[in-house]
């Protein structure tokens, strides 16, 4: 160890280093004083405040809630390097406010979670999910009459997607789509061509897509973006992806137009207070897929993220700027 700083690193990452034969908390164990949470359970609350007493650098998931309290009470901190794109766990104002950076993962995981989206669109559309659960429950041998209704879905091939956010995810997405012969049509708060993509306002978007996937940060201006009213306008028989985040959709009343059959499908890798398990109202339809957030998870991807944040949070400690930061607007 070559600085006295001290870190607190909320996962040990020892899954990501077993299994790539790396350990991407090397550097900073290396030059350090890394406190690393080691315990099963996540920190709650009043964990994370002893956890970090003292520390000038914090890297954290998004499972970590790091609020206004939080900032407030450790006066040494530096540094808040979350290993995700997404910040929305993350104060980000209490952060601004002190000048502390927050270092996040864009860019590489864009591929990895459009790859998720169509997984999720393709499984929601064809009922993928749906025909496993029936072959492994022994459904196709007790009812063995195959039948030209059974299982059918809606084509992908040829229909039209709308996306909602046009940052990098959505942008690879509508790469993935024309690959598929999709008439991508596309909504983002920052305007601007791209390529592959007809701009319409957003009521459009919702009437026009057989496929609707949010690709949107969650921001207090997404927050509920897709309420009741927007499910409603969706085009009947039509199927929503959401790999960006649970609070951007109304669970309930997508359950509902799920569950009356005013949607057809829905692919889902993020829900509103996660964890969510088989009581919550989703979880409860057939047309359904559901993942546990799972976006950026392929081996290659997590190790890229983990390297990024630990980058992040080593260029905060020694008063470097950031390879990404997600408040460099705040702070000037
Ligand atoms: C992110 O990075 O924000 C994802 O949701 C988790 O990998």
């Amino acid at each position: 160890m070559s600085s006295q700083l001290r870190v607190l690193v909320t996962d040990t990452m020892e899954d990501l280093s077993s299994r790539s034969g790396q350990d991407p908390l090397k550097p900073l164990k290396a030059n350090y004083d890394c406190q690393i949470w080691s315990k099963p359970e996540r920190p709650g609350k009043a964990e994370l405040q002893s956890a970090l007493e003292g520390c000038h650098g914090l890297l954290c998931l998004i499972t970590d809630r790091i609020d206004s309290d939080l900032i407030q009470s450790c006066s040494e901190l530096r540094v808040i390097s979350s290993c995700s794109v997404g910040v929305d766990h993350i104060d980000r104002e209490a952060a601004s406010t002190r000048g502390i950076p927050i270092g996040h993962t864009p860019g590489v995981l864009t591929e990895t979670t459009a790859d998720l989206t169509f997984a999720l669109m393709l499984a929601a559309a064809r009922r993928v999910a749906e025909g496993d659960t029936f072959v492994r429950s022994g459904g196709w041998k007790s009812d063995p009459n195959w039948g030209l209704a059974s299982f059918v879905g809606v084509d992908v091939f040829g229909s039209t997607l709308g996306i909602i956010g046009l940052g990098g995810i959505g942008r690879a997405v509508a790469r993935r789509a024309a690959g598929f012969g999709m008439r991508v049509m596309g909504w983002s708060r920052t305007p601007g061509p791209v390529a592959g993509v007809e701009r319409v306002e957003l009521p459009e978007l919702l009437n026009q897509s057989d496929f609707v996937s949010i690709n949107i940060a969650l921001a207090s201006e997404t927050r509920g973006l897709i309420d009741r009213e927007a499910i409603s306008r969706m085009k009947p028989g039509s199927v929503l992806v959401n790999t960006a985040r649970g609070g951007i959709v109304d669970d309930q009343a997508l359950a509902q137009a799920l569950a009356e059959g005013r949607l057809a499908a829905a692919g889902l890798d993020v829900f509103a207070g996660e964890p969510i398990g088989p009581e919550h109202p989703l979880a409860a339809l057939d047309n359904v897929v559901m993942t546990p957030h799972i976006g950026s998870a392929s081996l290659k991807t997590r190790m890229r993220m983990a390297e990024l944040s630990v980058e992040n949070c080593m260029a905060g400690l020694e008063g470097r700027p950031l390879l990404r930061c997600a408040n460099q607007a705040d702070l000037g």
